[in-house]
């Protein structure tokens, strides 16, 4: 049968190294099932998250061979040939082995404004465009894997977890804002405590999505031009205010 080494990180937030494990694999195999043979056959103390092995749970974020991707959906085979190297996300501190805490990401989240619906048309209905609903279903698919925050160097790098919210988060800012029954005003915010500034487009977010959302060009691009919109250009927003005009 044959074999392939992994390189796997162990250690928790006071240190720690890479460690080598052969493994045998099999045609089908994905990373986290090699993580759970060495957890069976080598070392029953390797710390991983995992739920649903099918790409929709977003627990088994790491970094392999470099790269932010989902343990359980990387194919061994559509690796480079040798040894597989597997880390924990750099950008959240670690517990333990492959396992980091994400709990910032959660607070963030509590922090962006609920929806509030405008009031029901005169029969009692609310009235959407399809193409509206549609626009913002995209969005919906997000897992929180976290992999985008990971590789986002505003986060990664230069660490201003305080003054940038993160694209997983600008997403969830543009679903609410496109929500064309909402009535919620969260341009001022975005610009100042979520930081849509710090973004400069890079696009790696949206290159490691495993959803495929477009998460720069259909969600933070079109918050930040909303941002320039309100405090660039006044009076377009003014006019927008006296003559009225979709909010989405
Ligand atoms: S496009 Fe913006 S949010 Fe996405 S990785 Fe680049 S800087 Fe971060
Ligand atoms: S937007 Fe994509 S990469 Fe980011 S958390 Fe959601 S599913 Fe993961
Ligand atoms: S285990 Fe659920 S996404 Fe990988």
């Amino acid at each position: 049968m044959a074999t392939r080494t992994f390189k796997v990180w162990r250690g928790d937030k006071d240190g720690g190294e890479f460690k080598e494990y052969s493994v045998e694999v099999q045609p089908g195999m994905v990373v986290l099932d090699g993580i759970h043979r060495i957890q069976a056959e080598h070392s029953s103390d390797l710390a991983v998250r995992w739920n649903c092995k099918a790409g929709k749970c977003g627990s088994c974020s790491m970094e392999i061979n470099g790269k932010p991707r989902l343990g359980c959906m990387t194919r061994l085979n559509s690796l480079p040939e040798g040894t597989v190297t597997v880390q924990p996300l750099k950008t959240f501190p670690l517990i333990k082995d492959l396992v980091t805490d994400v709990s910032w990401n959660f607070e963030q989240n509590k922090r962006i404004p609920p929806v509030k619906l405008k009031p029901r048309d005169a029969d009692g209905n609310y009235r959407m465009m399809q193409e509206d609903i549609d626009r913002v279903q995209e969005f919906r698919k997000c897992i929180e894997c976290f992999l985008c925050q990971d590789v986002c160097h505003v986060l990664r790098d230069h660490h201003k977890h305080d003054h940038f919210v993160g694209p997983r988060f600008m997403i969830r800012l543009a679903q609410l804002e496109m929500h064309p029954l909402d009535t919620v005003d969260r341009v001022p915010a975005m610009r100042k405590e979520f930081g849509s500034g710090w973004c400069n487009i890079t696009r790696c977010c949206t290159e490691v999505c495993p959803e495929h959302i477009q998460i720069t060009d259909n969600g933070i691009i079109p918050m930040k031009e909303r941002v320039v919109d309100r405090y660039y250009d006044p009076i377009a927003w003014f006019l927008k205010k006296v003559f009225g005009g979709s909010k989405a």
